[in-house]
C-alpha cells in the first residue's frame, strides 16, 4: 500500500533499529528508507542483516547492517557508536529487537523470564543510554536546532493480562515506563521525543508464527469481536508519524495499533435484547412504590 505521508517526511535523517533486519522492524526500515531516511539496523544474525541490507539497498535506500546483541552492552555501544562514524550523525533510534515464546508461569524458569526482560526491557534502555549523546539536542554530529527521537516497540498484552506471556508482559510494561519516564527526563533536559508503539497482532511475523499459530487466531475470531490481523505496514505508519514532524508535539505516548484489539470483549447481549430489558427494569423501578424493598421490585 502507498504511503500517506510525503516522500520526504525523514529526508536527511539517519535512523538506528534493533532487530531491523526482519518483520516489524524491517518494515520500519524499509518505510523510513522510503521516507528519505539512512538506515543501519542491529540485529543476531549476519545472514538476516545482509539480505535486509541488499534488499534495501535494491531500493535505492542507503543501509548497513552491524551484529550485535542488545543484551551485550559492549554490543551496544558498538553498534550506536558505529552508526554514527558511518553518517556522521544520528537522529532517529527505533527499539524493535524482542525475544518471545509461549510459556505458562509455572513452567517458565527465573532464567527464561530474565532472558526476555533482558532483551525487551533492559536492551531497551541500555541503547537508549548509548545513544542519549548523539540525539541531545546540540549532541554529537547534530546540526539539526533540535533533538532526536526514540521510538519503542511493546504490545498490549500488559494493559490486562496475557495468557502464557507474564514474561513478556512484564518486560513490555517495563518498556511503557522507559518510554515515559526518558521522554519526561529527557524530553525536558535535551529536546529528545521518546514514544511507543504497541502493535496487536500482525500478520506474518516471526511473533505471531511463534505467539499465534494459525489454529490459535481461528478461535480468537470468534471470542474477541474486535480480532483482526493488522498489517507491518500499519505499524510502519503509525512509526513514520512518531518520527517524523507530524509527530513533533507526540511525546511519552505509547500508540496502540491494534484495531481496538485490547478493549475487546465478548458482548454479553444482544444489542435487541439490551433494549427490551432496559425498558422493562426501567418501568419497573419507576412503578414500584416509594420505599419497596429493592427485593420487590
Ligand atoms: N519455553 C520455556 N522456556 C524457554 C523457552 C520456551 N519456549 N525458550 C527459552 N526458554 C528459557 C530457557 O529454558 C532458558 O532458561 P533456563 O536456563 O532456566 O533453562 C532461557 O529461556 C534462555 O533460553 P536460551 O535458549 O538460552 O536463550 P537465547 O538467548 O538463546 O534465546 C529467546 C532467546 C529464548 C528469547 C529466543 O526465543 C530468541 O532468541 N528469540 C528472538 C526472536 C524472537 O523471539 N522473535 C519474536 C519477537 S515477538
Amino acid at each position: 500500500m502507498d504511503s500517506p505521508f510525503k516522500a520526504d517526511a525523514l529526508k536527511g535523517k539517519v535512523a538506528l533499529l534493533t532487530g531491523g533486519g526482519s518483520g516489524i522492524g524491517f518494515e520500519i526500515s524499509t518505510q523510513f528508507g522510503k521516507h528519505g531516511a539512512s538506515i543501519a539496523i542491529m540485529g543476531r544474525r549476519k545472514q538476516v542483516l545482509d539480505s535486509a541490507v541488499s534488499a534495501l539497498n535494491s531500493l535505492g535506500i542507503p543501509a548497513i547492517g552491524f551484529v550485535g546483541d542488545v543484551r551485550n552492552h559492549e554490543d551496544a555501544k558498538r553498534v550506536v557508536d558505529s552508526t554514527f562514524q558511518h553518517y556522521g550523525h544520528l537522529d532517529i533510534l527505533v527499539n524493535a529487537a524482542a525475544g518471545n515464546f509461549l510459556v505458562s508461569a509455572e513452567d517458565l524458569s527465573p532464567n527464561g523470564f530474565r532472558t526476555v526482560m533482558d532483551i525487551d526491557s533492559v536492551g531497551t534502555f541500555t541503547m537508549c543510554h548509548e545513544a542519549l549523546k548523539y540525539l541531545k539536542k546540540g549532541g554529537l554530529g547534530r546540526t539539526s536546532s533540535s533533538g532526536g527521537t526514540i521510538l519503542n516497540i511493546s504490545a498490549t498484552l500488559h494493559y490486562t493480562a496475557a495468557w502464557y506471556q507474564i514474561h513478556v508482559s512484564a518486560a513490555k510494561a517495563a518498556i511503557d515506563a522507559t518510554t515515559r519516564n526518558l521522554a519526561l527526563e529527557w524530553g525536558t533536559d535535551y529536546d529528545i521525543r521518546v514514544n511507543g508503539i504497541a502493535p496487536g497482532p500482525i500478520g506474518d511475523t516471526p511473533g505471531m508464527s511463534k505467539l499465534a499459530p494459525d489454529e490459535i487466531t481461528s478461535k480468537a475470531r470468534d471470542y474477541m469481536p474486535l480480532y483482526k490481523l493488522g498489517e507491518k505496514w500499519d505499524i510502519a505508519m503509525a512509526a513514520v508519524y512518531l518520527a517524523s514532524d507530524a509527530g513533533k508535539y507526540v511525546n511519552g505516548s505509547v500508540l496502540p495499533v491494534d484495531g481496538g484489539l485490547w478493549l475487546s470483549r465478548p458482548r454479553h447481549l444482544p444489542k435487541d435484547a439490551v433494549r427490551q430489558l432496559s425498558r422493562v427494569v426501567e418501568k419497573k423501578s419507576r412503578n414500584a412504590p416509594v420505599g419497596l424493598p429493592k427485593s420487590k421490585l
